[in-house]
């Protein structure tokens, strides 16, 4: 039988999925057919109707689910949630991030806590929450948002560099744990334009460059989007521990 990016009768669970490369993503799980649910901060709650709003539009179901995946209690309750209204998790999705421009010398504690907490320890919390029922089916697919500069390293962002190089190293250590059953792999975008490439988190200087990479621009949400689709479907049976590079260019490995 051919394989195909269908989704049908899959659910997934997508963290931060109110904005930007999980809005995308959420939207995209939807599209090939799988049901959704979309982890939110509760300051994103309408984001995330909204979202929701357009997963049923594409005629299955979709869920909002407020909470942070850096708090552990938080995270049983949005794993519960999800498989009470939408059934047992097939995909899940570690996208929830934040980023910090800081110099080294400034980062405190607290900054250093707060950006790995939710890069890194989000994804370990996730997938310690989502895998014994995976393991118990023996099937699924865990997909982690990383980033380039997990490889690259980046002056004034060393937090947020350690944390995504970290979700690399636990990605790989995953999938040789849990294969053949379940398959773990990474995407690891390049500067994409959603709110973390803005103003709010990032000097101008930096924004204008990131467009200075082969594609000359930066990439859209659903170009991230496309890929997870792929790696959550059976067009991806044999890849495991591998890190997609959704990049336009910026590295070449
Ligand atoms: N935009 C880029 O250039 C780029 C490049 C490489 C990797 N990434 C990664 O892509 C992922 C998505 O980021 P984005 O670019 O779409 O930006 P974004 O800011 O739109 O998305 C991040 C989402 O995570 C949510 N979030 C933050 N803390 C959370 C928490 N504790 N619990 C649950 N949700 C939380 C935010 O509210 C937001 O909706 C991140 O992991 C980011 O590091 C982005």
């Amino acid at each position: 039988m051919p394989l195909t990016l269908q989704l049908a009768n899959k659910t997934a669970l997508v963290t931060g999925g109110a904005t930007g490369i999980g809005r995308a993503t959420a939207l995209a799980l939807a599209a090939a057919g799988a049901r959704v649910a979309v982890n939110h901060l509760p300051a994103d709650a309408a984001k995330a109707d909204a979202v929701v709003t357009s997963i049923r539009a594409t005629g299955t179901l979709g869920l909002a689910i407020a909470g942070s995946v850096a708090d552990a209690r938080d995270v049983a309750s949005i794993v519960r949630a999800t498989e009470v209204a939408l059934g047992p998790i097939d995909i899940l999705v570690n996208n929830a991030g934040v980023i910090q421009e800081k110099p080294f010398l400034e980062t405190s504690e607290g900054d250093w806590d707060f950006v790995v907490g939710v890069d890194l320890k989000g994804v370990f919390l996730c997938c310690r929450a989502v895998l014994p029922g995976m393991v118990e089916r023996g099937r699924g697919c865990v997909i982690n948002v990383a980033s380039e500069l997990g490889y690259l390293g980046r002056a004034q962002y060393a937090p947020y560099c350690a944390a995504k190089a970290g979700v690399i190293g636990l990605t790989r250590s995953l999938a040789r744990e849990f294969a053949p059953a379940i398959r773990v792999n990474a995407i690891a975008p390049g500067p994409i334009d959603t709110p973390m490439l803005s103003l709010e988190h990032m000097s101008a200087a930096m924004i204008e460059k990131e467009k200075d990479i082969p594609a000359r621009r930066v990439g859209t949400p659903d170009e991230i989007a496309g890929t997870a689709v792929f790696l959550a479907s059976d067009l991806a049976s044999f890849y495991y521990g591998q890190v997609l590079s959704p990049n336009g260019g910026a590295l070449m490995a």
